[in-house]
């Protein structure tokens, strides 16, 4: 197999240098070169000028990376000559994906188009970016190589390791003791940088940023570009805080609703997480800032965090559902670092885990970046470094003098410590912080365009779960007063805890959000009703204690044409090192919401919230949820959250978020989970277990609806031809409504003769956001490699099995629209 790869990568070179030479001469190939690793293959086509093209053909998916002298402005344009991506930095990747529908061009500063075609996973080039020129003599530079920033990065890596002593190399793998808990060691001797890192998953942590809505958010939003947009404003305000290393984006698994890191983290499944990992990579290292995708691997609890005996897992369920996660943003996304977690896996805690950081993640992915302990995690000298932890964070325990102890006695071969420095130096040069690289103006940090980003995001990620006979928008000319109830809604909950906590100059709250809109039009009344309250058992309703602000909420309600109840959790009840113990509202809220909605009927239930909440009271047998009209998932929305609120409330945007985890009616419904650790991997989780068992959700994975309708038809699936082996799949989508709208376009999988029976019913292989106006129609077209079909079976082969293939098109996991199905006829054995 491997052989016949060789042979086909050879021949292709073979092709394209004859292709490439009687095209013309300026289109000659001065320089091929072919590299075998292990999983990946590289061919240089070094064109006249600076610019070169380099291939990568790594197993699931081919990168093409342009890399030049001069800043880069490149366009890949479809056959019909759209441009379907930008890119202006340096150093542009551009994954499989997005070049498997066959025939591209790429444009680079204004040069002629190079085509681009990918045939059975290769890619062929034709055409130059520049004319071929005499080469130029490099002018000679004085100083070491190290210094030299033209010099390949190995090559500056190489020469600087050869001028460091032991002490030196050993001071570069653990934090600054003397320092604030989050810098490496400056080496004065030979000028190397510190790595400067900060917590950023949803802003920068260090001083007023801006402050976006919590990671969940981002995920229902399903934007992935709004997320890499997002994520390259966070960096370029790293950079302008002088940090060079951001500690996100956290992508664990949703395995409960109750977990305690549930907001900080974008879906309970495992393919959406590694889009939006990927996207939040791309978004952060386009600003040269390391990303650090966290926590690797298996971080699903908070409350045992530490523990050792924690995650025991099979190898086939660690590679189904976790290992996909990492492996996008590690692989396609080329992340420099990695943050190993608290917890072990199956009795080795990650730092020190040989099998998860050596084997899987630095052979197996062929990770290249360093890996970073979570702060506190090291536990131990010689295993660690030997297993492959780079770095240790965050001040020097095990690492530092014991280290260096290790090495003299002979227990630690130096080869280890140069391969963790080597890591370590290699994302420094990436990050250019050998050459200067230009400050980020301080300016940009809270400027108008950053909040807007964060605004935007805000209105994208609300879901609006609920409009019984089309409640909202609410008609601003029919209403006198508003009342706006609940301990939520003058809260802004700028840092929601934790190591993700963001503060920033202002948060503008619900409250605030609904009195800018109305301004003196609609008379707003206000009241608290009462505290977020502490946690109880679902069995246990507390009485109502505060009575007196209680009272003045029902006053409210009963004097208002319509309430906006903001109800929902805080940092107090979710956050890092605390799961929720229940899944119901905390302290009296239930009773609020029950008396308002009983004095109100135009009562619009706004949840502030990280992570799913149910109801135990009833009015009139009817749950909750179900007596109130409308309800909007708001999420912890950002430091514009009350604007982004009251602009759907009011119809200035019509909302289109989707749920990214399933929301069920009881903590009951869900798989087994005991807060020990020990669960039962192989039982599914979210949407998978929920489809499998039978059960109904409170509101289902993907749902959300919109002030508008949507129509879909015309579903055609082009099946698999040997050649490209790809399976397209096209759906034509019109909003059949009178108001413009998104939708979010879900694409699910059923592998229905799959020789093992565990298979889920249906699995999320893509999704597209989608805007239409009134009418418009948009044919929405989705890419299927084996990749995307393929399953580890019993015994650990990634593979597809031949057999049918049912396709689900719909706007939620539970409201499928259109249904077709496709075969494939061969197994494909992918590794
Ligand atoms: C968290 C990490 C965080 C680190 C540094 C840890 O407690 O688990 O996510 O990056 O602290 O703040």
């Amino acid at each position: 197999m491997k052989a016949l790869n060789l042979a086909k990568v050879f021949i292709y070179i073979f092709i394209s240098v004859l292709f490439l030479n009687i095209k013309g001469k300026e289109r000659k190939v001065i320089n091929t070169k072919f590299k075998e690793g292990k999983t990946q293959h590289t061919l240089n086509l070094k064109k006249g000028g600076d610019i070169f093209c380099s291939i990568s053909i790594v197993n699931e998916s081919s990168i093409l990376k342009l890399v030049g002298e001069e800043k880069i402005f490149a366009s890949l344009i479809d056959n019909a000559g759209r441009k379907i991506k930008q890119f202006n930095s340096k150093e542009i990747l551009i994954s499989g994906e997005d070049l498997l529908s066959g025939k591209y061009f790429l444009a680079v500063n204004n040069e002629k188009p190079i085509k681009i075609t990918v045939i059975d996973h290769f890619i062929l080039c034709d055409g130059a970016f520049v004319e071929e020129e005499e080469e130029e003599e490099e002018e000679e530079f004085e100083g070491p190589a190290y210094k030299n920033p033209n010099l390949p990065i190995e090559e500056r890596v190489d020469d600087l390791l050869s001028r460091m002593i032991l002490q030196e190399k050993i001071d570069q793998l653990s934090g600054d003791p003397e320092l604030d808990g989050f810098t490496t060691k400056y080496n004065d001797n030979l000028e190397i940088p510190q790595i400067k890192c900060v917590d950023c998953p949803h802003g920068v942590r260090w001083g007023n940023a801006t402050f976006f809505p919590v990671p969940i958010a981002f995920g229902s939003t399903w934007d992935v570009d709004l997320v890499e947009e997002a994520a390259g404003v966070i960096g370029r305000e790293c950079r302008a805080k002088g940090r060079n290393m951001g500690l996100a984006p956290c992508i664990n698994l949703i395995r409960d609703p109750r977990g305690g890191r549930v907001f900080e983290t974008y879906s309970e499944d495992s393919y959406m997480l590694s889009q939006m990992a990927l996207a939040y990579v791309n978004g952060l290292q386009s600003q040269k800032v390391i990303a650090t995708p966290k926590h690797y691997i298996c971080n699903n609890s908070e409350d045992v965090r530490w523990n050792e005996a924690a995650v025991q897992i099979d190898e086939r369920t660690l590679r189904e559902v976790y290992l996909p996660i990492f492996r996008r943003p590690i692989v396609t996304g080329q992340a420099w670092s990695i943050m190993g977690a608290y917890n072990g896996v199956n009795g080795e805690y990650c730092c020190y885990n040989e099998w998860i950081l050596r084997e899987i993640l630095k052979e197996e992915l062929g990770f290249e970046g360093f890996v970073v302990s979570d702060w506190g995690a090291c536990h131990s000298t010689i295993s660690s470094i030997k297993a492959g932890l780079d770095l240790e964070m965050p001040r020097t325990n095990y690492y530092g003098e014991a280290l260096l102890q290790a090495v003299e006695d002979g227990d630690v071969a130096v080869v280890y410590i140069d391969e963790a420095v080597r890591r370590i130096l290699r994302a420094k040069f990436w990050a250019g912080l050998f050459d200067g690289i230009e400050p980020v103006d301080e300016s940009v940090v809270e400027s108008p365009e950053h909040i807007s980003v964060a605004l935007e995001l805000a209105k994208k990620s609300i879901v609006l779960l609920k409009n019984e006979g089309s409640v909202l928008p609410l008609d601003e000319h029919s209403i006198d007063s508003i009342g706006v109830i609940g301990p939520n809604a003058n809260t802004d909950f700028r840092g929601q805890g934790g190591s993700s906590a963001v503060t920033s100059s202002y948060a503008v709250n619900v409250l605030d959000g609904i009195i800018n809109k109305v301004g003196d039009s609609i008379e707003v009344m206000y009241a608290e009703g009462c505290e977020i309250g502490t946690e109880h058992a679902p069995s246990y309703i507390p009485e109502i204690t505060d009575s007196v602000k209680f009272q003045q909420a029902l006053d409210v309600a009963e004097k208002s044409d319509v309430v906006i109840l903001v109800v929902g959790l805080s940092g107090a009840i979710e956050s890092e090192g605390n799961d929720r113990a229940y899944l119901i509202f905390p302290g009296v809220q239930e009773q609020l919401i029950k008396e308002v909605i009983s004095r109100n009927s135009n009562a619009i239930l706004v949840l502030k919230n990280g992570s799913p909440l149910t109801t135990v009271l009833e009015i009139d047998t009817m749950s909750l949820f179900e007596a109130c009209p409308a309800i909007l998932e708001a999420w912890y929305p950002g430091q514009e959250g009350g604007t982004a609120v009251a602009d759907v409330i009011f119809g200035d945007y019509n909302p289109g978020g989707k749920l990214p985890l399933t929301f069920p009616k009881s903590a009951s419904d869900l798989p087994t989970w005991d807060f020990d650790y020990t669960n039962d991997y192989t039982e599914g989780r979210g949407y998978r277990y929920f489809d499998k068992q039978g059960i109904e959700p409170l509101f289902p994975f993907g749902h959300g609806l919109s002030y508008t309708e949507f129509e879909y038809s015309n579903l055609q699936i082009i099946p698999m031809v040997s050649l490209n082996r790809q399976i397209t799949v096209r759906v034509d989508v019109t909003n059949v409504g009178d108001m413009e709208g998104d939708e979010v376009v879900q694409l699910y999988i059923y592998d229905v003769e799959r020789s093992t029976d565990d298979q889920p019913i249906k699995e999320l292989k893509g999704f597209s956001r989608i805007t239409l106006a009134p009418a418009e129609r948009q044919t929405v077209e989705f890419k299927l490699t084996p990749e995307y079909l393929a399953f580890h079976d019993e015994q650990i082969n990634f593979l597809v099995e031949p057999g049918r293939f049912d396709v689900m098109i719909g706007s939620s996991s539970r409201d499928i629209r259109l249904e077709g199905f496709f075969y494939i006829t061969e197994e494909i054995r992918i590794r």
